[in-house]
């Protein structure tokens, strides 16, 4: 304006300097939600015709009317599948797009469909029937990682590794012994799954607003035709409740923490330094400049997705925790975050399980680590107690001693001769060469659940059986 000030009719001046027109485009932009929960157009007409059928079946709408209804909620179904679907922000969501278009092909009989129903039941049958699918794919999923973990651990029973405890070796363990370490973190994942499907497996349709509704419906019949065990039981709770949502978002957050602890391990391992592992091509990338790397990228990347799945988490858990009952437009604000981790989720659990099925392992580098770092010393130390006869804490401290003098003669405790041992007690006899080595360390932990190759190959039959 010539006096300097803006012009407030098109743009408020406090914080309209981005919009060319007026508060009804901003309102537009932070109200729609069309954008990202177009993704729920096959729940929404699923949850529509399961509703249009119970309500012809209860004669609150005639039949004539449901049959058009199903026939253009199909018509839509198409549309949107062959991508011949206009989206249209104005419209705001899913729900209405699918509604307007419903009565742009049927006519009339579109306005009955939302008899004995609001938006706010329809987006949580919506949500929880596209959480409920992503679920079932995440068990399938994690069904695949295990098995291809259960594989390399039948493969790898008797191979030996250092184990570690603070990244120090600490004792021999075999590396399949290590792989069902996975195998239980993701069947405990799997059965987090599982509980959570059967915690959401309860249809909302039917809460309307908030209160339930004056017409005769049968919650019980759509539940049914839609796949749940039964309707809830709270209107209210119906239309304010996401932790169907949350309990994916915090399964996915657990699930990405153990998947980012194995790329870690899979980072390290895969270092010229340690060359327990290599990767497969398929699975890295080389450096644009230095000609000899190879980098585990994919690893890297799933350790980092861990970080987004964990932000979607918070979000939620977040946007959720000052809401009265019942429902809030906050709770719109839901679906990002689920799809992100979903997406985030599935890529990671893919690529991990791509990893672990190509990865080289080099059993000959683990095996020399093994050997290294004094890893058989408790081994030294139980056989001194075994054969003998002295407490744990003295044995420990004659073993002590003994790992000094070989770090000193620069020799492992294998190497050091009988005499030098019996210096440092003379009970020890040169049957106690027979436990320093790495192979007789770990047949020897034979412990349920320890690492003996014949307690592996029991867990991994459990798992096979399980699986
Ligand atoms: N788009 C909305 C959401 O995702 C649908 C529900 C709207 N309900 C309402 N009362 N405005 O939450």
């Amino acid at each position: 304006m010539a006096d300097g000030t803006k012009d407030t009719k098109s743009s408020n001046q406090m914080w309209g300097g981005r919009f060319a027109s007026g508060p009804d485009a901003i309102m537009e932009e932070i109200n729609a939600s069309i954008g990202f929960d177009k993704k729920l157009f096959a729940q929404d007409i699923r949850g529509s015709i399961a509703h249009a059928t119970m309500l012809a079946h209860q004669g609150i709408i005639s039949a004539e009317d449901k049959d058009k209804i199903v026939h253009g909620l199909s018509t839509i179904l198409s549309e949107i599948e062959s991508g011949n679907f206009e989206f249209s922000r104005q419209l705001e969501d899913i729900h209405m797009n699918i509604e307007a278009r419903l009565a742009a092909l049927i006519g009339q009989a579109a306005g009955r469909l939302h008899t004995a129903r609001s938006r706010n039941d329809q987006v949580a049958l919506d949500f929880r029937l596209w959480v409920k699918e992503e679920l079932q794919k995440t068990e399938a999923m994690l069904t695949n990682l295990i098995a291809a973990f259960l594989d390399r651990a039948e493969e790898h029973a008797e191979s030996v590794m250092p184990g570690f405890t603070h990244l120090q070796t600490a004792q021999p363990v075999t590396f399949g012994h290590h792989c069902m370490a996975y195998v239980e973190m993701f069947g405990r994942d799997r059965s987090r799954v599982r509980h959570a499907i059967e915690h959401l497996d309860e249809s909302p349709i039917g809460a309307a607003a908030l209160a339930g509704t004056g017409y005769p419906i049968d919650r019980h019949m759509t539940a049914k035709a839609l796949g749940f065990r039964e309707p809830t039981r709270n209107s209210i709770d119906t239309v304010s409740d996401r932790d169907f949502a949350i309990e994916f978002l915090s399964i996915a957050a657990i699930c990405g923490m153990h998947l980012s602890r194995l790329a870690e391990e899979i980072v390290i391992w895969s270092t010229p330094q340690f060359g327990f592992v290599r990767l497969s091509d398929a699975f890295s990338t080389g450096s644009s400049i230095m000609p000899q790397k190879k980098n585990p990228d994919a690893a890297e990347l799933v350790r980092a997705k861990t970080g987004r799945i964990n932000g979607s988490l918070i979000a939620l858990l977040t946007i959720m925790k000052g809401l009265p009952l019942a429902y809030s437009k906050d709770m719109q604000e839901d679906k990002e975050q689920v799809f992100d981790a979903a997406e985030s989720l599935e890529l990671a659990i893919a690529a991990m399980t791509g990893m672990v099925r190509d990865m080289t392992v080099n059993t000959e580098r683990m095996k020399a680590a093994a050997g290294s770092g004094y890893s058989t010393a408790t081994d030294l130390a139980d056989w001194l107690v075994r054969e003998a006869g002295l407490p744990f804490r003295d044995a420990h401290h004659v073993t002590g001693r003994a790992v000094a003098l070989a770090e000193s003669k620069g020799c492992d405790l294998a190497e050091l001769p009988l005499a030098d041992l019996q210096t440092i007690n003379p009970a020890i006899t040169g049957k106690v060469y027979d436990v320093l080595t790495v192979e007789a360390s770990v047949a020897s932990r034979k412990s349920f659940g320890g690492t003996a190759p014949s307690e592996v190959r029991k867990q991994i039959a459990f798992w096979r059986a399980r699986n």
